[in-house]
């Protein structure tokens, strides 16, 4: 099943093409977005795993060492510079191809690059491909903390091939459908009932299934994304599960103890249980999500991290330094219900502090 979803941003408009097999239509879409030189960004893993697809598009790409050690100034530089090298003007198209890493990192060279090239996203794994690929955010880490450097740069394209994820290891697969999870939670209970009744079958690798679940996500993602480009306001709804689900990772230090996904799917199940102490979500609700996340075998409690426990007051520490923050005041994505997100800024933290004891 193929869908084409519409990113509606003006001049900025884009589409993003999902379904399986969409990536044998990447050469003549590309042909359309630019007559000057094409170069494919990626890494050596998924070099290695899609060398044809890599080679249809071009035959001499620039591929990195995998990791997020690459989202830094100096993978950065390097990138820029080599883009360079490869004679990349402002008529050129590049395409990022891989995973979150290569594609906040490649947007962001583009975007810096002659002041602005157009770029491609084809992402590679499904948290790429239901959030990070979308909506132009992009970035690279330093010292003082993740994704801090950055700006928007929007794609030309999104290339969301459902068959690229057949060779994803379970763990990773699982940890970007807590992703596709948040969409339901945050403002659509009719895919969440959707995901209740097939998202096992999407995460056993069901075309269908896979491809709906796929599409809905980025059709959610592209409507807010429409509507506030700039995170101004309702985009920071995409942020269910992520001011919990920071901490945490940064709490385990960024480790893979603990992958981003995982991380919001437990941060989602105390931002609902945070909802429910405050008196504003029913607890049937809260129930009915960590139903889910657990059936699907995705960590629902602090207590999932395997051979790790957690003091509340360094969680609440790294809270305080979340981006979202404003003034010291935490900001928190809350729910009325499942499908009923909205953001706080003004939560006490010492309900806060109960939730995580
Ligand atoms: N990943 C959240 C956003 O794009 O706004």
């Amino acid at each position: 099943m193929k869908s084409i979803v519409p990113v509606a941003l003006g001049a900025h408009s884009y589409d993003i093409h999902v379904g399986a097999g969409v990536l044998a239509e990447a050469p003549t879409l590309l042909a359309t977005l630019s007559r000057g030189p094409l170069r494919v960004v990626t890494d050596a893993h998924v070099a290695k795993l899609h060398s044809d697809a890599i080679a249809a598009l071009d035959a001499a790409p620039i591929v990195l060492e995998p990791g997020e050690g690459a989202k830094s100034f100096a993978g950065l530089e390097n990138l820029i510079r080599a883009l360079l090298r490869r004679d990349i003007g402002r008529d050129g198209l590049i395409v990022a191809f891989g995973g979150g890493v290569i594609g906040d990192l490649t947007g962001l060279a583009a975007g810096m690059l002659k002041r602005g090239v157009a770029f491609v996203q084809v992402p590679t794994t499904l948290l790429a491909q239901v959030d990070s690929s979308i909506g132009g955010k992009t970035a690279i880490n330093v010292p003082e903390g993740k994704n801090l450097v950055g700006l928007f740069h929007q794609p030309q394209l999104v290339i969301a091939d459902t068959t690229l994820l057949t060779t994803l290891p379970q763990r990773e697969l699982l940890a970007g459908y807590a992703e596709v999870v948040k969409y339901g939670a945050l403002g659509d209970l009719e895919f969440f009932a959707w995901l209740e009744a097939h998202g096992a079958e999407a995460l056993a690798g069901d075309d269908a299934a896979l491809s709906h679940a796929v599409a809905q996500s980025c059709r959610m993602k592209a409507a807010i994304v429409s509507r506030d480009p700039l995170e101004t306001g309702e985009r920071a709804l995409l942020n269910l599960g992520h001011t919990f689900g920071h901490a945490l990772e940064a709490a385990v230090g960024f480790s893979g103890r603990l992958l981003h996904g995982e991380g919001v799917a437990i941060g989602m199940a105390l931002a609902f249980a945070l909802s429910v102490r405050l008196g504003l979500c029913p607890r049937a609700d809260e129930e009915r999500l960590v139903a889910h996340l657990k059936a699907v075998g995705l960590p629902s409690a602090i207590g999932d991290i395997a051979g790790w426990r957690p003091d509340a007051m360094t969680l609440l520490a790294h809270m305080r330094h979340d981006k979202k923050a404003r003034a010291g005041r935490i900001a928190f994505v809350l729910v009325r219900g499942l499908g009923q997100a909205f953001v706080a800024n003004d939560v006490e933290e010492d309900k806060v502090l109960e939730v995580l004891a």
